[in-house]
């Protein structure tokens, strides 16, 4: 992998210095979704798919790109602090307004660089493709310009790139898991402190099962705007009658006891998700800590129930594979993981079960929609790290 990723390099750029080779993994959500932007906790692990880019200073102010994921797609060059217009697709958008994040951040980026990428995590599959890219490109930033950065600032950069220049207001969550991943672990954090702790993932005889349903998150963005405002009313209306920083201040019991003065019952809704989202990801803590399997999957599936019904950032296929998970044997939860509006679902399962898991899905989602699903069994793996 490492020499076929300098090859490309070399036939991208041409010979020069030696490229330093960096990764950062993508992440899967085990519970704890929309609750990032309210101030609330998420359940998130690094894995072992991911974003690798190799790298290297230049002398003059040009920054050049490549990835090996667009067959033919050549190289881009453009000079430093450049912004693409507005609504652009172009992948380059993200690592660009990485590059723009520290600038305005006030770190020294004096030359250009040669930047190749090459990911293997299904696009628009919301396993963090794109905040891999962003954290990826911080590490190399950091290493080639000797900048003073923490990974959690790492983290916080990728975020600011997304919100001010791609412009999703995507919470902390995804570029936190990119950055700060443990092996074997899951990351418990609480998105209002930042403060984290690692849980290790035993999981003696389950495994952890991501099931792509391949309806790409075509709505996410704009639908996930939206959803963010209405928290955001919901926030200001409850405001009115207590002082709180975020709605997952709010323990759910609180919640009901004021949740009349949210006027806007949509808006209701979408809050009545986010304190009970942040509540169930709390008691699925203590669950995995306890060795309390059962109870974890019973909280998965509740918090799928919720995105459903309540915070309405499910699809038909992700309801469609999550139902056939909860009717087969050996699964101890299942839900939607991510942003949502297509991408995958996370489900735990006994492992001599695995296989007619998969058997069983493939099959019937197959039959329903037309669709081939994909499966991955989740190895929780390391943050973002320079191989090279
Ligand atoms: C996307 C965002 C995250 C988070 C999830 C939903 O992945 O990037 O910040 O809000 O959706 O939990």
């Amino acid at each position: 992998m490492i020499r076929t990723l300098l090859d490309a390099f070399t036939a991208r750029f041409g010979p020069g210095d030696a490229p330093r080779l960096f990764f950062a993994p993508g992440r899967v959500n085990l519970i704890g979704e929309h609750t990032d932007y309210n101030g609330g906790h998420v359940f998130p692990c690094a894995l072992s798919l991911g974003t690798w880019c190799a790298a290297r200073r230049r002398s003059d102010s040009t920054v050049r790109l490549a990835t090996g994921n667009i067959p033919r797609s050549g190289v881009l060059r453009h000079p430093l602090g450049y912004r693409a217009r507005r609504g652009s697709r172009c992948w380059s958008r993200y690592p660009e307004s990485v590059i723009n994040a520290f600038r305005h951040a006030g770190f020294q980026i004096p030359t250009g660089m040669d930047l190749y990428y090459y990911g293997n995590i299904p696009s628009g599959s919301g396993l963090s493709s794109s905040a891999s890219m962003e954290v990826v490109t911080g590490a190399v930033l950091r290493e080639l310009y000797g900048l003073r950065v923490s990974s959690v600032r790492l983290a916080q950069l990728g975020q600011y790139a997304e919100n001010v220049y791609v412009g999703v207001q995507c919470g902390i969550m995804d570029q936190f898991a990119s950055a700060m991943g443990r092996r074997a672990h899951a990351i418990y954090l609480d998105t209002a402190s930042l403060r984290y702790e690692y849980a290790p993932l035993r999981l003696p005889d389950s495994s952890i099962v991501v099931c792509n349903s391949r309806v790409k998150h075509s709505l996410a963005s704009s639908e996930y705007n939206l959803r963010r405002s209405q928290c955001e009313t919901a926030l200001a209306a409850l405001r009115t009658v207590r002082d709180i920083p975020a709605l997952c201040a709010l323990t759910p019991e609180e919640f009901e006891a004021l949740s009349e003065r949210i006027p806007d019952p949509l808006c209701r809704k979408r809050a009545r998700h986010a304190v009970r989202e942040n509540a169930r990801t709390q008691q699925a803590l203590e669950a995995l800590r306890a060795d309390r399997l059962a109870d974890f999957g019973r909280l998965m599936n509740e918090s799928h129930v919720s995105l459903r019904d309540d915070y309405e950032v499910s699809c038909p296929e992700l309801d469609l594979l999550t139902r056939l998970a909860w009717d087969t044997e050996g699964v101890v939860g299942s839900r939607m993981t991510g942003g949502g509006f297509g991408g995958c679902t996370v489900s735990i399962v006994k492992t001599e079960a695995l296989a007619d898991f998969q058997e069983k899905l493939a099959r019937v989602y197959r039959e329903r929609t037309g669709l081939e699903a994909e499966f991955y069994t989740v190895e929780a793996g390391d943050g973002v790290r320079r191989l090279i």
